[in-house]
């Protein structure tokens, strides 16, 4: 024990890992996963196509079928690319193994994804978390400004849709932090098939900026597949660090499968979004709670009269997982989140938290 504390890096022993809870059978309205299963029929054809998959050889190390099949569905600017990551976590990895060290900082508004504070930790950046506006989480233009003129962070992180809150930043915002920053600003668009809101077309004209994106959203987080885009130029350093064979054969086998059949996934995200409005609308209607408009498939909440804890464990108990974030970040005091699942799902959350408050 003291060998293991003295040889492991003080900055990760004063790490938490991520939490994950385990499911086991409860109503799972905790992880952003899309609820619907997909049809029989198209079940049989993907099974087909993957039974020919050699998995006693390695994958094609650069997933270059896949990765063209994804550039031909997202319609890229001319001269950017992609590049491919297990899960867009890797890619956070992969971004923060290139621009950090223990001179650099990182930076994002907070609340927002845990992963960007967890992830500099490990390569000893230091994380400024710059907060966001108490009322609404938008940005705070001021705020920002000056930590990043304080700070010159080498890497900023904005996730638009921003997770746990479901709002947009504001577009021209951000594009005058692009413009201001000196460092590397990457736009987190995992909730995209949601959001449908892009800021792709700046790709072409500011150098310090990459868009990133993930499948784990629409309907493949089992799979762990995201995509950073940009200017080859960036890639070709960033490529240098992700290691080879990272998207596993049936991962590429089955991503270019869907490709195929992008319209399922489609439809999907359309149901998801209609059933978060009549979410959001049962929830607004329920008295000592407060919710925040959400453009992905989740809902922020707060319970005024009741500890989120206390909220969470009934919920649990009533067999309905999500997400309790007191405790978080002070702005998320009582706050919870809920994921946007089946018609039924949700309503087994509704009956359960309207028994309990
Ligand atoms: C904003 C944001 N980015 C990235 C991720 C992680 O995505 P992936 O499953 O591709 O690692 C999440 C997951 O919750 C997220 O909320």
């Amino acid at each position: 024990m003291k060998r293991i504390k003295q040889l492991i890096k003080s900055s990760v022993l004063a790490m938490q890992s991520y939490q994950v809870l385990a499911a086991n059978g409860l109503t799972k309205l905790d992880a952003m996963e899309n609820p619907y299963p997909w049809p029989d029929d198209l079940k049989r054809e993907w099974l087909k196509v993957i039974s020919s998959v050699e998995i006693n050889r390695y994958p094609e190390a650069g997933a270059n079928a896949l990765k063209a099949s994804i550039c031909k569905a997202l319609k890229l600017p001319d001269g950017m690319d992609i590049m491919l990551g297990n899960g867009s976590d890797e890619l956070i990895q992969i971004l923060a193994l290139a621009l950090g060290g223990s001179d650099r900082v990182f930076m994002a508004p907070e609340p927002s994804f845990v992963m960007y504070r967890q992830i500099s930790q490990t390569v000893d950046a230091r994380f400024v978390g710059v907060p966001l506006m108490p009322d609404n989480f938008s940005l705070n233009r001021e705020a920002m400004l000056s930590a990043i003129a304080v700070h010159e962070p080498s890497l900023i992180f904005f996730a638009r849709p921003n997770n746990p809150t479901g709002n947009l930043f504001d577009e021209n915002l951000i594009i005058e932090i692009v413009q201001e920053a000196q460092g590397l600003v990457v736009i987190d668009e995992a909730y995209y098939a949601f959001a449908k809101e892009t800021l792709m077309e700046y790709l072409p004209r500011f150098e310090n900026l990459l868009i990133m994106r993930t499948f784990s959203k629409s309907g493949l987080a089992g799979l762990r597949l995201g995509y950073l885009m940009g200017s080859r130029d960036w890639l070709v350093e960033l490529d240098k660090i992700r290691l080879p064979y990272n998207i596993n054969v049936l991962t590429q086998k089955t991503v270019e499968f869907i490709l195929g059949h992008s319209k399922l996934l489609e439809d999907q995200a359309a149901a998801i979004c209609a059933h978060r409005e009549q979410l959001y609308a049962a929830l607004a209607a329920i008295p000592g709670l407060s919710v925040w408009p959400s453009a992905a498939n989740f809902l922020l909440f707060r319970s005024s009269n009741q500890p989120a804890l206390e909220v969470f464990e009934g919920l649990k108990r009533a067999g309905v997982l999500i997400k309790n974030l007191d405790d978080s970040h002070p702005l998320l005091e009582n706050c919870l989140r809920v994921t946007v699942g089946l018609d039924t799902e949700n309503h087994r959350f509704l009956e359960a938290l309207e028994s309990l408050i």
